[in-house]
């Protein structure tokens, strides 16, 4: 107990702790007395709870029935029988209300070019996108497959699906064709949306010939192609198949400037979004309609205390779950002014992300552990040059963030004015699980905070046991179904049990996947993921798919990939690589980035591994399984301590090892990942 009880006070010593501002408290959607309110009722009343919110912030065609069906776990379905539109209550009833003037939308681009779309000019835009993609004959229930740049196309082709029932699945814009061609293969889609081509570091990307490329080998046929002119090259277009948006746009007899929207039930599927997990197989995670929608709005307005005069900036890109819920449903749903960022936050100078937070008056800006860590490196002057009071609260996403980084977002880049909000969730859960609400509690940096009202989170051993000991980690559960849940993996059940719910499947808990601890105070320190998934850049990449697509190359015999710490990225991708016979090893700079590259054509450039190590063999257990926690010690050049009697050869240990040394000299030459 004494030697606990030191511990303690020496954590607590530590890790300072971080209170809101008065001003900011008094003026919070949810200060300490709501919050403890909400946290009460969540617990006492759930259904009420649900109830009550779902019916206060959707606009719906037709009440729902029931708040919750339970009957067939872990299928779970919420507000039974409600029937919605998701574009109605992100767009048609603001266009009713003042708000029809607001700004919806800023975009702007890395040359500084802007453009501003008013919630009024935003529903035109849906509407007529909404009555193209119809004329096309797409119906609801149909995928419509978005790969686009940061531009406001990608939002209004988004809303447009919702618009007509039918399912978007946004493909990240620096995924491959590869990558591409599965995905089209897996939620086979009727249309494709793109562009020619988007804006990146200064240079033009190309998307259009991707699709081509993909189109080439798969077997479904996707009925049209529809490309937005954006850097406006020369591309080929399909005759018959490949449309230009702005042809399809001006024209009255596909695009008519109202398209009703179809009433969809709570349940239906409103995207599909693509995911890494342990397997070699990206998963298309399925979100409902209504849950979905319900919990963006209310994380915005209790997370980012969103209120209407806010300039809230996303810097996620559209192709990830937080682009989704952060930088178009919760703010639109809310009618609040998004911004959008076709570009790096460092070109064409490391002040950029600066010169947007001021040039916008943006007040909200959430991003990436990353994102901050580079920009940190980069030092304050980049900073301080601009006039950032306007921000009166920071959010990170994506990665557990260092201590130090986050000083560095608290003290130079909010100026000790705004809180920060450590948010914790997943592509699964569709919006915020684990953070703080800023009036309501202090923070402290490095810890995510605690369970939202209305979320049920814990850390558990092995059998499910909740660990009570402050300083034990344990697996992160969730162990109550909520509304903005994951409804499936496209097209495979199976999965969708083995994954999340086999593993606790008594309790009925929903295993994360995630690491974590749970101090003396409640508050929940992420650990990072337990299974074989890297965090790079914030981004979820699969060893399984780097390592497919390392074997897919003709000179490899066997790949084994882990992640390695790394300063900026968070992890690094090392792969181990058993070359086939015969292959020329003395070629080897030229054959690393052989295989590098060909990663990046596989899934694409943030996958590629940033350390590629030749070795002769993996080393294994007796049963042919790789020791990876091996593999990882010496991928981030630690002391290899851990029990070798399973080892089947320690011969290959010993190569390993000094392969070790090689690592530790060139991560001493500040060798960084690849950020993409
Ligand atoms: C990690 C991003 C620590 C975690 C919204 C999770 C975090 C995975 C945090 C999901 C955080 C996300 N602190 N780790 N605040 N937020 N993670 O699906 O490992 O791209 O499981 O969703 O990112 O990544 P995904």
């Amino acid at each position: 107990m004494g030697k606990q009880k030191g511990v303690i006070e020496s954590k607590l010593k530590e890790t300072r702790v971080f209170y809101p501002s008065i001003e900011f408290s008094q003026k919070a959607n949810v200060d300490a007395d709501e919050y403890e309110r909400l946290k009460r009722w969540s617990e006492t009343d759930w259904e009420g709870f649900w109830r009550y919110f779902a019916l206060k912030k959707i606009d719906w065609f037709k009440r729902f029935d029931e708040v919750f069906d339970g009957s067939n776990p872990p299928f779970y379905k919420f507000f039974v029988g409600g029937k919605l539109n998701v574009s109605y209550n992100c767009l048609d009833r603001h266009v009713r209300s003042w708000r029809k003037n607001k700004a919806a939308i800023i975009w702007e681009s890395e040359s500084g070019e802007t453009q501003v779309l008013t919630y009024q000019q935003l529903y035109i835009e849906v509407n007529k996108f909404a009555s193209v993609l119809r004329t096309l004959g797409v119906k609801k229930g149909d995928r419509v497959l978005i790969y686009m740049p940061m531009i406001p196309e990608a939002a209004i082709a988004m809303l447009a699906c919702a618009r007509i029932g039918a399912i978007h699945s946004v493909v990240f814009g620096g995924f491959s064709s590869e990558a591409l061609k599965d995905r089209i293969e897996d939620a086979k889609p009727k249309v494709i949306v793109t562009a020619d081509g988007g804006f990146r570091n200064g240079k033009a990307v190309p998307l259009k010939s991707n699709v081509d490329e993909a189109m080439e080998r798969v077997e479904h046929r996707v009925s049209y192609v529809v490309v937005v002119r954006h850097i406006d090259r020369d591309i080929h277009m399909k005759p018959l198949r490949d449309f230009w948006y702005q042809d399809l746009m001006g024209d009255p007899d596909y695009a008519q400037i109202y398209c009703e929207p179809e009433h969809v039930d709570s349940e239906d599927p409103l995207f599909i979004l693509y995911t890494s997990g342990s397997t070699g197989k990206p998963k298309g995670i399925v979100h409902s309609s209504a849950g979905y929608l319900l919990w963006t709005m209310l994380t915005m307005k209790w997370v980012f205390d969103i209120k209407d005069e806010d300039t809230f900036w996303c810097t996620a890109d559209i192709g990830w779950i937080t682009g989704h819920s952060y930088g178009v449903y919760g703010p639109l749903a809310l009618g609040a002014t998004t911004v959008m960022y076709e570009g790096v936050p460092t070109y064409p100078t490391p002040a950029k992300w600066w010169e947007l937070v001021e040039k916008h008056s943006i007040n909200i800006l959430y991003t990436a552990p990353t994102a901050i860590r580079a920009l940190m490196r980069l030092g304050n002057d980049w900073v301080l040059k601009h006039d950032l009071s306007s921000l009166r609260l920071l959010g990170t996403v994506g990665e557990p963030i260092n201590p130090e980084a986050w000083m560095w977002y608290y003290q130079i880049v909010g100026n000790e004015k705004a809180p920060i909000v450590d948010t914790w969730w997943q592509t699964e859960t569709g919006g915020h699980m684990i953070t703080t609400v800023p009036g309501a509690q202090f923070t402290k940096p490095g810890s995510a905070g605690k369970p939202l009202p209305g979320i049920f989170a814990e850390v558990v051993d092995m059998g499910g046991n909740p660990i009570n000991d402050p300083d034990k980690g344990g697996l992160l559960v969730i162990t109550k179904p909520w509304p903005s849940m994951l409804r499936g993996v496209w097209g495979d059940d199976k999965k969708y049990i083995d994954v999340y719910w086999a593993r606790f499947k008594d309790k009925g808990y929903y295993f994360a996947g995630d690491g974590a601890r749970k101090d003396e105070d409640g508050y929940f320190w992420i650990m990072g993921r337990v299974d074989d998934v890297l965090n790079v850049s914030g981004h979820r990449i699969g060893t399984m798919e780097v390592e497919s697509a390392l074997v897919s190359h003709e000179y490899v015999a066997e790949a084994a990939v882990v992640g390695r710490p790394d300063e900026i990225t968070g992890e690094a991708i090392v792969a181990f690589v058993v070359l086939k016979e015969g292959v020329d090893k003395s070629r080897h700079d030229e054959l690393v980035r052989e295989l590098r590259d060909h990663v990046g054509r596989e899934i694409g450039p943030i996958a590629k591994p940033s350390e590629i190590i030749f070795t002769d063999a993996l080393p294994k257990t007796r049963s042919g399984k790789i020791m990876r926690r091996l593999l990882k010690d010496i991928a981030a050049g630690r002391k290899i301590e851990q029990d070798i009697s399973t080892l089947e050869d320690v011969s290959v240990l010993e190569k390993l090892s000094e392969l070790r040394d090689k690592l530790r000299e060139e991560m001493n030459k500040g060798e960084n990942g690849n950020s993409g």
